[in-house]
């Protein structure tokens, strides 16, 4: 019989990558998806009809045990910079282990998608999932932790858009001259994918998900640059702009931003003009026996 496998936040980047791979094999799986808006809601139900697509409140204890009612699977994935964050990773902790003690529970695997390098509590994102990965390693849940890094799919978009303009120009969102290790969404999503079919293999495992070695953000554009057979230059957006930016890309663009929100997108901007996020590619490299995707292989193949 097919087991259940629950997500949150299943509507974001992470997931639109990792629920594809999964969606194709329906004998192996039903979904849950768990979702915040209406938007989302309606969106998320036409493009995969087979699944249970929920509309849930994370903060609500009951809501997180409906959540994982009959559950095989969780994959808990956190909403951007929300400051109740933490708190929910608890509840959805605590409504598996209820789940876990049922009488003929099916529920075998709590994965949790963090962050890489949860411990850095300047940045409160990080902090928030540093919590909940020691609430998880606490708890008698089989677990597996993914720390994924900065993802070379956010700007993407904006950089491929210049593949037209004859003086093309990149805004970064802060110091160029940092250094980052990115992470690829594919990648994670093959990432996940072996996790969730592998299962046992991975339990009690946390794994350092970067695709790429520290480069410099001036030459992340440059390596997409090279691909479109341009030289891009490259300006920084003020500070303050970028957290206005940032602000109406996650929480909506006509809506006033509550500061408890917008700390997190603050210090984390603050952070990223001194100071990148590096990591190994080497875990991910043996985890899918191949190198991570670099930024360029990442253009190439969204201009094919
Ligand atoms: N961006 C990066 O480079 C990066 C790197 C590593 C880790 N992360 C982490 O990835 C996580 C986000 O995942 P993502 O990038 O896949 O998502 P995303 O694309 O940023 O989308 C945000 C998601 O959060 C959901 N959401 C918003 N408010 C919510 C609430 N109050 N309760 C429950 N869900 C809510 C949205 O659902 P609706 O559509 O229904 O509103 C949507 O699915 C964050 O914890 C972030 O720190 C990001």
């Amino acid at each position: 019989m097919a087991e259940l496998i629950v997500f949150t936040c299943a509507s974001g980047k992470q997931c639109s990558h990792i629920i594809p791979l999964l969606y194709r094999d329906p004998p192996l799986f039903k979904f849950r998806l768990v979702v915040h808006s209406e938007s989302s809601l309606k969106s998320l139900s036409s493009q995969y009809p087979d699944a249970e697509v929920v509309r849930r409140n994370l903060g609500n204890p009951e809501e997180c045990s409906e959540i994982v009612d009959c559950a095989a699977i969780v994959y808990f994935i956190g909403p951007t910079f929300h400051p109740h964050e933490a708190q929910f990773g608890f509840n959805m902790i605590d409504a598996s282990v209820r789940e876990s003690r049922k009488p003929n529970s099916k529920l075998s695997h709590f994965i949790f998608s963090s962050v890489l390098h949860p411990e850095i509590t300047k940045l409160l994102n990080h902090d928030r999932k540093r919590q909940i990965e020691e609430y998880l390693c606490e708890s008698p849940l089989k677990y597996t932790i993914l720390q994924p890094s900065h993802f070379a799919d956010n700007a993407m978009g904006r950089l491929l858009s210049l593949k037209d303009s004859p003086d093309p120009v990149f805004v970064a969102a802060h110091d160029p001259e940092v250094a980052f290790s990115f992470s690829c969404l594919r990648d994670h999503a093959e990432v996940s994918e072996k996790i969730i079919r592998e299962r046992s293999k991975h339990f009690y495992a946390t794994y350092q998900l970067a695709s790429t070695w520290p480069m410099k953000y001036s030459e992340y554009v440059q390596s997409v640059g090279q691909v479109l057979g341009k030289t891009i230059k490259v300006q920084q957006m003020p500070c303050e702009e970028v957290v206005d930016m940032y602000c109406s890309l996650v929480f909506g663009a006509k809506k006033e931003v509550d500061q408890r929100f917008k700390d997190g997108p603050e210090r984390l901007l603050l952070y990223y003009n001194k100071r990148g996020i590096v990591g190994s590619p080497s875990v991910l490299e043996w985890l899918l026996g191949r190198p991570g995707t670099t930024p360029a292989q990442l253009a190439a193949s969204l201009l094919s």
